[in-house]
Parts: structure tokens; sequence; C-alpha cells
């Protein structure tokens, strides 16, 4: 049993923040954020919240799929940005859009969290437990970021994107997943301190902290050798694949990976300049645009691959 993609959909806050505009209020340039990582522009939310971004995804991707909320019986949502740590962003979204049927559920892998998502779908449908299920990734960065640190905030945005996805047993479907815990100090988050009756701590929540260049040679290392894995395990020559939809960190992250898989750079759909860094919501904002220009047709056969905190990483071979 294997998935398969029903339908897209994505959200991008309406207000535009460039390059130029950064420079007015930190000490960076057009000059050096695109030349680095390809990044002119990023959208930050004002009115948005987590939830609401995911709720305006998921009900294109419902449309799109020509799919009924009650018709749900999960919705997955990767994020490490929710609006609270209880309610679920799942369950608001179920909440929202009257998913009345369907078991929701959180899960966090940084910016590989839609991979593993997908993963999670495609074992609940092959052990019979998933039919049509909501995927989403979502994230609100700009509420975790240090707009002190220059080399980081600059690269992050928000957004969200969405797939809704049905069991399909006459699709083919490859996942490679891994984790490497040992490295997850190279890009940190909030770090949550104790502070109960024993123990006193108001030291400040830690936002968003990153080694770059680490996670640079990581992710330039780990997306080859995870999808050359899943294409031997699909038994699919890369002149088979008609595009790679890579999370959406850094233009040059991309173009070396390319260039290590020894495929056109064409066949790299980007969005990174428009939209930066929206860690789990790259690749499914990146799909839902490759989709809706008309760029995929059915029986395509595309890779899709996360690299992030965790450390994480992921790739996918599907069908469209
Ligand atoms: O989802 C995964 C998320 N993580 C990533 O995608 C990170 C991957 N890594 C990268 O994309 C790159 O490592 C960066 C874009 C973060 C940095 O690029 P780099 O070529 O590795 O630059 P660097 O860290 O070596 O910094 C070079 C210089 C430094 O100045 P000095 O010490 O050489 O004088 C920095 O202080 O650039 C300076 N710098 C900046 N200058 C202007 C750092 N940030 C900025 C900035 N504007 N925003």
């Amino acid at each position: 049993m294997a998935i398969r993609i029903l339908g897209t959909g994505s959200y991008l806050p309406e207000k535009v923040v460039t390059n130029d505009e950064l420079a007015q209020v930190m000490d960076t340039s057009d000059e050096w954020i695109s030349s680095r990582t390809g990044i002119r522009s990023r959208h930050i939310s004002i009115a948005d919240t987590s939830t609401t971004m995911a709720v305006k995804a998921a009900k294109k991707a419902l449309e799109d799929g020509g799919v009924k909320p009650e018709e749900l019986d999960h919705i997955f949502v990767a994020t490490l940005s929710g609006d609270h740590a209880t309610p679920s962003t799942s369950c608001e979204v179920q909440k929202e859009i009257g998913a009345v049927n369907a078991v929701c559920m959180d899960l966090n892998a940084a910016c590989s969290g839609f991979v593993y998502a997908l993963n999670t779908a495609m074992a609940y449908a092959k052990a019979g437990m998933g039919r049509k299920m909501l995927l989403i990734g979502v994230e609100t960065l700009s509420k975790i970021m240090d707009w002190s640190d220059r080399s980081t905030c600059v690269l992050f945005g928000d957004g969200a994107g969405s797939v809704v996805v049905e069991a399909d047993p006459s699709r083919k479907i490859y996942i490679d997943a891994g984790s490497d815990g040992m490295k997850g100090d190279v890009l940190t988050c909030e770090e949550r301190h104790l502070n109960n009756l024993l123990v006193k701590d108001d030291s400040p929540m830690q936002q968003v902290q990153m080694d770059g260049q680490e996670v640079f040679k990581f992710a330039v290392r780990i997306i080859p050798k995870s999808v050359n894995k899943i294409l031997d395990a699909a038994g699919v020559s890369k002149d088979e694949i008609k595009y790679y939809i890579l999370h959406q960190a850094n233009r040059r992250i991309i173009e070396a990976a390319a260039r290590r898989l020894k495929e056109p750079i064409e066949k790299f759909p980007m969005n990174v300049d428009h939209c930066a860094n929206t860690s789990s919501a790259t690749i499914p904002i990146l799909l839902d645009e490759v989709h809706r220009n008309g760029m995929l047709k059915a029986g395509d056969k595309i890779i899709l691959s996360g690299f992030g905190g965790g450390l994480t990483w992921g790739s996918v071979y599907l069908e469209w």
C-alpha cells in the first residue's frame, strides 16, 4: 500500500519584507544575503498565526483534491512553531475546517518535518489505519527568531503548505529518513529551563541559534546520499526523475546537491528567492507552486528531500 497526493495548497502572509528593508534596521545588505543564499525577500506574519496559515493552506488542498473535511481520518501537522503546546495545531485545524472524523497529531522534525509527516501517513496507510489524510507543514518562525542575530534571522520566513493524500495500492512510494541527535547543538531553539517549586531559573528563553556553516556542510553531504538511497530502493534511474523538490534553505545548497547528483539545475525548482526558509513548510509550499503552475502530470516521478534541526533528514520518491 502506498499513498497518492490528491491536492495541494499553500498560504503565505501578505506582508513581504525585502533584503533592502532588513538592511534599514540591521547591519546587512541585499548583496550579502542574496549572494550567499539566493534570498531576496520573505513573508512575515502580522495578523496570521500558525493555525490561521495552516487552515488557509489546508482549505486550498482540500478544494484542489475534491475532498470534504469530514472524509479525513487523520490530520498530521509538522511544525516547530505551533501557537500553543496544547491544543496542538492539528486539533486547531480540525476545529476550524470541521474535520470531525479525523485523529489529529503534531510532529516536530524541524525542516524535515513534512517528509516525516509523509512517512507517517504512508505507515498509517500500510497499516490500514489511514485512508484520506491531511498533511500540513507550517511555521511562524518570525516569532522565534533572534532579530539581533543577523547571521540567522535574515534566512527565515513564515508560511504554510498542505497536501491531502489517499491510500492507493497502485502507486509506488519510497522513503528514507534519518536522525543524528549527537549533532543537534548546531541548530537549536527555545531551551526550556526547569522552573518549578524546587528549581528557580528565570534566565530568558533562547531563540533560534545556528552554526550556519555546519548545517550547510551537513546538508550538502546528506541530500545526495539520501536521494541516491531511495533511487536505489525504488529501482528508478535519475533520468526518470522529473523534479527534485528540495527543502528551500539556500540556493547554494541546492546547487551543490544538483552538482553532486550530476543532475541539471533545471530539475530543481526553487522559490527560496521570495519565500526564504520556512522550515517544515518549504517543501509543500514549493510542491503547490509547481503543481499550480501546471508543471506536473499524472505519473510523473518526483523526489522530495529535506534536512534540518535535530539533526534530521528525509527523502521521498513518489509518483504524481
Ligand atoms: O533549514 C536549515 C537551516 N539552515 C541553513 O540553511 C543554514 C545553512 N548555512 C548557510 O546558509 C550559510 O552558512 C550562511 C548563509 C548562514 C552563512 O554563509 P557563509 O558564507 O557561511 O558566511 P559566514 O558565516 O562565513 O559569514 C561571513 C561573514 C562574517 O563576517 P567576517 O567574520 O568574515 O567579517 C559574518 O559576520 O559575513 C558576516 N555576516 C553578515 N554580513 C552581512 C553574517 N551574517 C551577515 C549578514 N549580513 N546578514
